[in-house]
């Protein structure tokens, strides 16, 4: 794979990975690295962990704004997270994920929609749940000039249709419409597809059947790349996480360690020190004081 940069400032910067690359990875058996973001600060540290794909998830909705599913996210909310993803990235493809409502009506809607991702949010490309009714809207919007990302199995815009949280395709036949779904995502023009939650032989099946990359989340060590959330991944989901999800860190606890010993030191008056403190020239001091002529602080 090359690799080819661009001046930001004094850096050089490796220029926005190209979707191209992604297939040649594909083609090449190099594993891509995708994980979700939600903020300016989020994004830089993928991008400099060697990320090769951000997706603003809109997963969102529960682990940023706290709804109990991804359903009630709105564009304006995506676009506002996808923006600050997009101000803090160079290289990583940026993808927005089109929320519930937002591409289900219509393909004019659809078409809209994903055109404020790039225009309004900054979004390089975009994605979106589901095949069967939805082929027609991943035609129009690549025909808009946008790249569309797939997702298919578990759902999570569907959750209340597909009976809870739970791996799909997990029988022969419910297997077969998943490759079948999948190949005719890659017909209607995705230039990758999301496979979340799908038995281990499935995926494997899809991702060899694919010349597009498939990227797993739950969905074994064959498909061509692997997503996780990232407050999942970093463990600030506190409770109960699917069983594909792997920590990397316990940022929960070193998060509530951190702002409790703040919360001990301002009771204490630990914090602040000389250090954390501005003064003032004591000519300036003394004329301040006359002129309010209150009691010289300490
Ligand atoms: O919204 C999201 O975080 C996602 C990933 C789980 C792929 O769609």
């Amino acid at each position: 794979m090359t690799t080819s940069h661009t001046n930001v400032g004094d850096a050089q910067v490796p220029a926005k990975l190209a979707i191209t690359e992604l297939a040649e990875m594909k083609r090449q058996g190099t594993r891509i690295a995708m994980v979700t973001a939600y903020d300016a600060a989020g994004a830089r540290l993928a991008e400099a962990a060697g990320m090769d794909i951000v997706l603003v998830g809109d997963s969102a909705a529960m682990v940023v704004l706290g709804h109990e599913s991804t359903v009630p996210v709105t564009m304006d909310e995506m676009l506002f997270m996808t923006r600050s993803v997009a101000r803090a990235v160079r290289h990583s493809l940026v993808v927005g994920d089109m929320p519930f409502g937002s591409y289900q009506v219509s393909d004019e809607e659809a078409v809209r929609n994903a055109i404020r991702f790039v225009k309004e949010g900054g979004a390089d490309t975009v994605k979106l749940e589901g095949a069967g009714r939805m082929l027609p809207r991943v035609r129009a919007i690549v025909e808009s000039g946008i790249p569309v990302m797939g997702h298919i199995g578990l759902t999570p815009q569907s959750v209340t249709a597909l009976g809870g949280y739970k791996a799909q395709g997990r029988t022969a036949a419910k297997a077969q419409r998943l490759v079948a779904d999948a190949l005719a995502l890659q017909e209607a023009g995705c230039y990758s597809l999301v496979l979340e939650a799908v038995p281990t032989p499935v995926a494997a099946r899809i991702t060899e059947s694919l010349t597009i990359p498939t990227i797993g989340i739950g969905a074994g060590p064959h498909c061509d790349g692997q997503v996780l959330v990232y407050h999942d991944l970093l463990g600030l989901t506190e409770g109960h996480t699917a069983r594909f999800v792997k920590r990397y860190a316990d940022l929960a606890t070193i998060i509530r360690e951190a702002l409790a010993a703040f919360v001990a030191d301002v009771r204490s008056g630990a914090y602040p020190e000389e250090r954390h403190t501005y003064g003032m020239a004591a000519d300036e001091q003394a004329a301040f004081e006359a002129a309010v002529g209150e009691t010289p602080a300490p």
